[in-house]
């Protein structure tokens, strides 16, 4: 696997590939690979020739009082764990290369950047539209593969693709879990050890909400309030529950179309992110 650490190298790594005609897959991260992420680049290797893997702690998607500084950064693993994956290229620039001090642009997606994870993180969603405007427009992809792990993130850079015309194919990737149905995280290292007994019963929240749809259950804001409850009582601090349209994530009223049940919730040092899709109705 080659490396490139500046937009210069990474381009002339690029060049013979695109001369070839050959097709390329980005799988953007920030590092401390699960088997999560490797689920990414094996579904890029699926879809192209060469798979690129970016690495890169994005400031501009952290608030002020959250955990940039302490981001676990662990690329000689990673390295390793991409090699077994054979992964073509990565890409691992630091924060000087890829925001120039004198830099203006942000890409802003309006409203869907406000809503459930974004009204509690109020910068995040505009600093991970930037950075994947501007890897997407470095790599100039065929295929970008993004995890359903976070499904407000992919919904909102499946519309800043659409509106902007960024001529690339976004792919969803499902969410890869622990035996206990754990979803992976970088950020299930900061809990402890009774923490990460309890932290399953987020997925069960969202599993059991989903059967109570399923069975015909059209009282949405009292499932939510129900399950809120439920995740109060099991020691989360709760941020939302909530059940919306995959589509546009606006709040679901009724079963038609594809709907998805999305969760964020604390627990100890870790916010804890989940959701899962019901389809339609
Ligand atoms: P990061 O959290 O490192 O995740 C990188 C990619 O891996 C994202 O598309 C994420 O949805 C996916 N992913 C994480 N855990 C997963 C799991 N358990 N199963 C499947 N996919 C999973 O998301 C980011 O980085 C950043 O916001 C980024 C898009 C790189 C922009 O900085």
């Amino acid at each position: 696997m080659d490396t490139a650490t500046t937009i210069a190298a990474l381009r002339e790594r690029l060049a013979p590939w695109r001369r070839a005609g050959e097709r390329i897959a980005l799988v953007p991260t920030m590092g401390n690979l699960h088997a999560g992420h490797l689920q990414l680049v094996e579904a890029g290797r699926e879809r192209a020739d060469r798979v690129v893997v970016s690495v890169f702690v994005n400031p501009t998607q952290f608030g002020e009082d959250e955990d940039y500084a302490s981001y676990p950064r662990t690329l000689e693993e990673d390295v390793r764990k991409l090699r077994g994956r054979s992964a073509d290229l990565l890409f691992s620039p630091q924060p000087a290369e890829v925001y120039p001090e004198d830099a203006k642009t942000v890409v802003e997606v309006r409203e869907m950047n406000k809503m459930l994870c974004g009204q509690f993180r109020p910068v995040h969603f505009n600093g991970v539209t930037t950075v994947v405007c501007k890897l997407l427009n470095m790599v100039q992809p065929d295929v970008a593969l993004f995890g359903e792990k976070d499904f407000q993130q992919l919904v909102v850079i499946r519309r800043m693709v659409a509106d902007i015309n960024i001529p690339v194919e976004i792919v969803g990737v499902p969410t890869v879990r622990e035996a206990d149905g754990l979803a992976m995280s970088s950020r299930n290292d900061y809990l402890s050890a009774s923490e990460r007994r309890i932290a399953p019963s987020l997925y069960q929240s969202l599993c059991a909400a989903k059967k109570v749809i399923e069975a015909g259950s059209l009282d949405f804001r009292q499932i939510e309030q129900a399950q809120l409850a439920v995740l109060r009582q099991a020691g989360f601090s709760p941020d939302y529950f909530s059940i919306r349209r995959c589509s546009d994530l606006l709040p679901a009223a009724d079963q038609d179309g594809g709907l998805v049940i999305l969760a964020a919730a604390r627990l100890g040092k870790a916010r804890l992110i989940d959701n899962v899709q019901l389809t339609a109705g």
